[in-house]
C-alpha cells in the first residue's frame, strides 16, 4: 500500500476488495464490481511488466478514447506457449491495432486461432459484469475474463492494441529476475532513482568478469 501511494496522484483513493475462493480471473474482477460500479476500468495484471517511456497502459489510454467497448494488449507469442494465453482469432488490422473476431483462453498449439496473445493489460466496459456474474466455468475450471469478452463479440467493440516495449513475465523466475534488470538498468534514463542503472551496469559487468 506505502509503494501504491507512493506514486498515486493526490485525488486517487485505494479500496481493497479480497476475492475469497481462487474461481478465476473474470471471478476476481467480479468480485470488484461494487468499486468499478458503472464506468469503463482498467486490469492490471502485475506479473505481467511492460517497460516503455509510456506505460502499456496510457498507451491503451489513448487508443481507448477512440474506440470505446473493450481494449486488451496484446503480443505475439511462441506458437509452442499459446497454451499460456488468451488467444486471440484475428480481424482486420490496422496498424497497432486488431479487430477481434474470437478469443480462446489457454489453447493447445494445435487449437490456437493464431500466436497473437492476451497481455496482462484491459481496459474494460462495466457491462462485463453482468456477463461475469453468471459464473461460467472455462479453461481450467475457472470462470475466464477470456470468456467473457468472446461472449461480447458482436454486442460491443473489442480490440487487441500492439503495445510498444518490452514484457517481461515475473510469473517465472527468470522473467523476474530480467524485469528486475531491465528496469533498473532503465533508472539512469528517467532519472528517477538518480544513478542506479550505471552503478547497476559496473556492478553487473564486475559479476560478470568472475
Ligand atoms: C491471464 C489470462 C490470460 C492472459 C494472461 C496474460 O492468465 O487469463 O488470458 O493471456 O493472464 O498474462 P494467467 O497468467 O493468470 O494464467
Amino acid at each position: 500500500m506505502v509503494l501504491l501511494q507512493a506514486g498515486l496522484p493526490e485525488n486517487a483513493k485505494i479500496t481493497e476488495v479480497f476475492q475469497d475462493k481462487p474461481l478465476g480471473l473474470g471471478h476476481a474482477i467480479w468480485c470488484a464490481r461494487e468499486a468499478v460500479g458503472d464506468e469503463p476500468f482498467a486490469v492490471i495484471l502485475p506479473d505481467d511488466m511492460v517497460l516503455h517511456g509510456t506505460g502499456c497502459l496510457s498507451q491503451m489510454v489513448k487508443q481507448y478514447e477512440k474506440l470505446g467497448g473493450n481494449l486488451v494488449a496484446i503480443e505475439a507469442v511462441p506458437h509452442d506457449q499459446t497454451q499460456r494465453y488468451g488467444v486471440l482469432e484475428p480481424g482486420a488490422e490496422t496498424g497497432t491495432l486488431v479487430a477481434i473476431k474470437g478469443l480462446v483462453e489457454k489453447p493447445a498449439p494445435a487449437d490456437a486461432p493464431s500466436n497473437l496473445a492476451i497481455i496482462g493489460r484491459y481496459i474494460l466496459d462495466p457491462q462485463v459484469m453482468e456477463d461475469l456474474s453468471a459464473f461460467n466455468k472455462g479453461a481450467g475450471g475457472e470462470i475466464q475474463i477470456t470468456d467473457t469478452l468472446a461472449n461480447l463479440i458482436g454486442k460491443q467493440p473489442l480490440h487487441g492494441y500492439k503495445f510498444q516495449g518490452q514484457r517481461y513475465d515475473c510469473g517465472n523466475r527468470l522473467g523476474f529476475l530480467a524485469a528486475n534488470l531491465a528496469f533498473a538498468l532503465s533508472q539512469g534514463d528517467t532519472g528517477r532513482q538518480g544513478d542506479l542503472g550505471e552503478k547497476l551496469r559496473s556492478v553487473l559487468g564486475d559479476i560478470m568478469k568472475t
